[in-house]
């Protein structure tokens, strides 16, 4: 990545003042509320965030350490500053809001090193009004060319001993991602991933840790006080050899980010990120649908279906057209097959480098199943299940992206299950922030939209790369088909909207509707229901879950005969406008989102395993219109535990001074879509 500010909008930015040498410099957000100051004490380099006047992080320590050389945090000096204030509005080409406002003052502050070696470096810092973000940019210089970087010095030192929801990062697995949260004062953190949501003492005001822009660095993990004081410090994912980050200057490092919410409502939407990210460089986004898919998915982690071959083989020719049939049937837009590949005979887990990405299974003609789903109008994304092994998908990048691109495949869904690639470099390491990339960027190059599993997590790359559509990186729907102890609690969604959603949208694969049967493959309890949820519920996750590819997650047969159906059929999955009309971390959320292009709104609400009671006033419709709000409620009786499957469907009209009473069940939930009574003006 080149060393520089990126080109702010001429004409947009206003004002770029140099300032000389001083031993703390200040920069407001543009309301004047939130306050970084960068200072210099004993020849260390801290900053410090206060909104209104009130300290969120005490004095922190920035600087890098490198292997072979001192790090660059002592002996320093504020040498210069520079100013500059921006705010442009700019358009996603597909998102959860359609406008997003990026307002902010910036201030780059230029720091060396009074003693040999004399580096300099630059912390450049953005204050916006829902928070903060700093980087450090590497000038080239004589005394810094090629480096090796072994830790981030960058800590955060929050001056409240907050909630903090977690998920710990040292436990190795298929993908640490995919834990359940927990929450704690911050004093009592381990080592944790970001996002990383901190609700203060004050009983509102809310901090989200994160970064912005992983481009050629190291994922950064947090290192927990451990019961002493409330520093939390980057730790930055290894390679093999121990070494963080390989790079040359001029370098920028990725932003540290910290998002401020006077309540917890006003986390999401969550755009800090996305600003903080180049703007997009695709020619043309036009080609880039989000779309609801079906897939031949389900019953291979029920374990109905195998993705190796033989009698039970999931990705047949067969299946694949009669799931193109049922997509085109019910306006979905795409079809995931998986398993249609060679290679996952045997323990397909360690066999990673056997998978090929453009050779069939033989009872799998991807040609015919391609030809097949165009004529239908459905789109067939294609499963790329790489195991980690990122050397042998590689090589076949571009041989497999010029076949799909060839049959008109224009969609991909990649697997990266495994902690550790090539010789025991961590999954989160700069090696893996190259090849998602890289990934990403071919992908581009061949007209193909991406979904990972076992991702990077989301720092914003969507706006530079759009093809860069969904991802996993949390515990999915899929947990409960494995069943037992290991399924979802009735509360994960409801945090998992005010952590993990806040870093970009997730393919969590809603809509299952056959929450109680026991599945045959897996060690399944007989004593809790396969997912804990109403319903109800399932509806409403299609509005609380963000992702612009959002599937319907159980089989098709399932689906049949289901007049809740309708409501995943109407359901919109690009939204103008998103507002979170009332939550609480763990307890509940309840969400409105207007389709984009349309003026109908659907309204999502979900619960924890409380029932709980809500009146919500639907002033955000237009004023004096009638609305129909079409109402997917719980029905008398339900309860996630033994009796999920009733919903009460009504029809009432609405307007912007109704007030709504929802009711939801234990584990459940309400899904509504709100149309203008009028039949033309969805
Ligand atoms: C894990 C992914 O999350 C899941 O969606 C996929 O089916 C399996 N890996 C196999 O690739």
């Amino acid at each position: 990545m080149p060393y520089g500010p990126r080109p702010l909008v001429l004409g947009l930015t206003i004002g770029l003042l140099a300032a000389p040498a001083a031993a703390q410099v200040r920069v407001a957000s543009p309301d004047g509320r939130d306050t970084v100051m960068v200072q210099v004490r004993d020849g260390r380099l801290y900053y410090t965030l206060t909104r209104d006047g009130h300290p969120l992080v005490q004095p922190s320590l920035l600087g890098i350490a490198f292997q072979g050389a001192p790090p660059l945090r002592d002996s320093l000096r504020i040498t210069d500053s520079a100013r500059a204030s921006h705010d442009e509005t700019w358009t996603q080409p597909w998102g959860e809001v359609r406008r997003v406002r990026d307002h902010h003052n910036e201030v780059a502050v230029s720091v060396t090193e009074a003693a040999a070696p004399n580096r300099r470096f630059v912390l450049r810092v953005r204050a916006f009004n829902d928070g903060i973000g700093f980087r450090y940019e590497l000038p080239e210089q004589p005394g810094l060319g090629s480096f090796a970087i072994t830790d981030e010095l960058t800590e955060f030192t929050l001056a409240d001993n907050g909630k903090a929801w977690w998920i710990p990062s040292n436990r190795p697995r298929l993908d640490r991602s995919e834990e359940l949260f927990s929450s704690g004062p911050v004093s009592t953190l381990d080592s944790v991933q970001t996002p990383l949501t901190v609700e203060l003492t004050d009983g509102h005001t809310c901090l989200v840790i994160h970064e912005a822009d992983l481009e050629d660095y190291a994922r950064m993990f947090l290192a927990g006080p451990r019961m002493e004081g409330r520093t939390l410090r980057a730790a930055l994912q290894p390679m093999a050899d121990g070494i963080k980050v390989r790079g040359k200057t001029p370098f920028v490092t990725p932003w540290r980010t910290i998002q401020v919410a006077d309540r917890v409502e006003d986390l999401a939407p969550s755009v800090l990120g996305l600003n903080l990210n180049p703007p997009n460089v695709l020619p043309s986004t036009a080609w880039i649908k989000p779309m609801k898919f079906v897939g031949i998915w389900w019953g291979m982690h029920l374990g109905a279906l195998t993705w190796a071959t033989g009698p039970k083989h999931g990705a047949t020719t067969a299946r694949a057209k009669q799931t193109i049939d049922f997509a085109a049937a019910n306006g979905f837009g795409g079809v995931l097959v998986e398993g249609w590949n060679t290679g996952w005979d045997g323990d397909w887990i360690k066999n990673r480098n056997a998978f090929s990405f453009t050779q069939a299974a033989p009872d799998y003609d991807l040609a015919q199943v391609a030809r097949y789903a165009q004529s239908k109008g459905v789109r067939l994304i294609v499963h790329n299940e790489t195991s980690g092994g990122i050397d042998n998908y590689e090589r076949q990048l571009d041989s497999a992206f010029t076949l799909y691109q060839s049959l008109g495949l224009d969609a991909i869904k990649t697997g990266y299950v495994t902690d550790f690639v090539r010789d025991g470099d961590s999954h989160y390491s700069q090696v893996m922030v190259r090849h998602y990339r890289h990934v990403v960027e071919e992908a581009a190059k061949h007209g193909i939209t991406v979904d990972v599993h076992e991702p990077m997590h989301d720092t914003g790359e969507r706006r530079t790369y759009p093809n860069m559509m969904t991802r996993e990186g949390a515990r999915g729907m899929e947990y409960n088909a494995w069943g037992g102890e290991g399924g979802n609690p009735p509360e994960h969604e409801s945090i998992l909207f005010f952590t993990r959603f806040l870093d970009g949208p997730m393919d969590f694969t809603p809509g299952i509707f056959d929450l109680l049967e026991k599945s045959s493959g897996h060690t399944h309890s007989n004593e809790e229901p396969r997912v804990r949820s109403t319903l109800a519920k399932q509806l409403a996750l299609y509005v609380v879950l963000y992702s612009p590819l959002q599937m319907a997650a159980d089989l098709p047969e399932n689906y049949a005969g289901q007049p809740a159906f309708q409501f995943i059929r109407d359901v919109a999955v690009d939204w103008d406008t998103t507002i979170v009309l009332n939550g609480r971390i763990g307890d509940y959320v309840i969400v409105a989102r207007r389709q984009r292009d349309a003026a109908t709104w659907f309204l999502g609400a979900i619960t924890d395993e409380a029932a709980r009671h809500f009146e919500v006033p639907l002033s955000f419709l237009s004023p004096g219109r009638p609305y129909v709000a079409e109402i997917y409620a719980d029905g008398k009786g339900a309860d996630w535990r033994s009796n999920p499957f009733p919903v009460a469907i009504s029809k009432r009209t609405v307007t912007s001074k109704s007030i709504l009473h929802l009711a939801l069940a234990p584990g459940g939930g309400q899904a509504i879509r709100i149309r203008p009574a009028e039949p033309k003006g969805r």
